[in-house]
């Protein structure tokens, strides 16, 4: 049973986690961060240790949750690896990075939220799907019902799996934003409101909560109306990527 943890990284994944943990009586032992005030604010406020050195990590941890980004991973652990035991249970929160980033360590997983987190707002964790996996079945088992007390959403997905689904997870909510963003951007060069795109975007979202999205797809594309098409393209005439983005968009909708 998972009892005592330990948090490195104070970001977007490593705030609301420790939050969580804190609000459900999960005990967070420390938190580190590199910057201590990320470390102190955080520690405070959920009544843990915090440090800015992974040298004065505690030892006595039932698992160490690595929150930081996947391209720090394999350093993060590799460093901790000089005071922990070889056997401590160490997860990461990626959805893309592989369980064989864990090189010093032979008792790992994956507790991935499969959520986007921003400091800013607030999480909710009961939609939220969380993915765990681990090399040992009792750990799986461990770490599921540490999950299950933070997230009623709880599921065991392979390093495999979990690679796809976070490819999907890009398409869903990354692209998604930044086709938001370009919106923002058009509104923001003809001086309207970007308010006026906000119904349209929680419907878009809310609707497909009970649909196949192919199958309340709307718009010129799927309409395959050539004559508003080609007006879009001769209105983002001054930025040839958007063009290029909207007709590669627009293809793939009529495939
Ligand atoms: N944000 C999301 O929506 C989301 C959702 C699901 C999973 N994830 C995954 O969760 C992990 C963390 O993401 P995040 O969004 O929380 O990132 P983030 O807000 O950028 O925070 C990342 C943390 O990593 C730490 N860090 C970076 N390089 C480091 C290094 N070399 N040594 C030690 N610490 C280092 C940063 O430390 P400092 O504070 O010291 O700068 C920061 O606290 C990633 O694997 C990400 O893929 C993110």
């Amino acid at each position: 049973m998972i009892q005592k943890v330990i948090i490195i990284g104070c970001g977007n994944v490593g705030y609301h986690l420790g939050k969580r943990f804190h609000e459900v009586g999960v005990e967070v032992a420390q938190v580190f961060s590199r910057k201590l005030e990320k470390a102190t604010r955080l520690g405070l406020s959920i009544d843990a240790a915090y440090t800015d050195s992974l040298a004065a990590i505690r030892t006595d941890a039932d698992l160490y949750i690595l929150a930081v980004w996947d391209s720090a991973i394999e350093k993060v652990q590799a460093t901790l690896a000089k005071q922990l035991p070889e056997t401590a249970l160490v997860v990461h929160t990626s959805g893309s990075c592989p369980q064989t980033v864990f090189t010093a360590f032979q008792n790992h997983g994956v507790f991935y939220p499969l959520q986007t987190f921003s400091v800013a707002r607030s999480a909710n964790f009961e939609i939220m799907p969380l993915c765990v996996d681990a090399t040992q079945a009792r750990h799986i088992e461990a770490l599921e019902a540490l999950a299950r007390r933070i997230a009623p959403n709880v599921y065991r997905i392979t390093d495999e799996q979990r690679s796809k689904l976070h490819v999907a997870a890009v398409f869903v909510n990354n692209f998604s934003n930044h086709m938001a963003t370009i919106a923002h951007d058009i509104t923001e060069r003809e001086g309207l409101s970007f308010d006026l795109l906000r119904p349209l975007m929680l419907e878009t979202a809310l609707k497909i909560q009970a649909h196949e999205p192919r199958k309340v797809q709307t718009g010129p594309a799927v309409r395959k109306d050539e004559s508003t098409i080609q007006r879009h393209l001769d209105y983002l005439q001054y930025d040839r990527q958007l063009q290029e983005l909207y007709t590669l968009l627009t293809k793939s909708i009529m495939r």
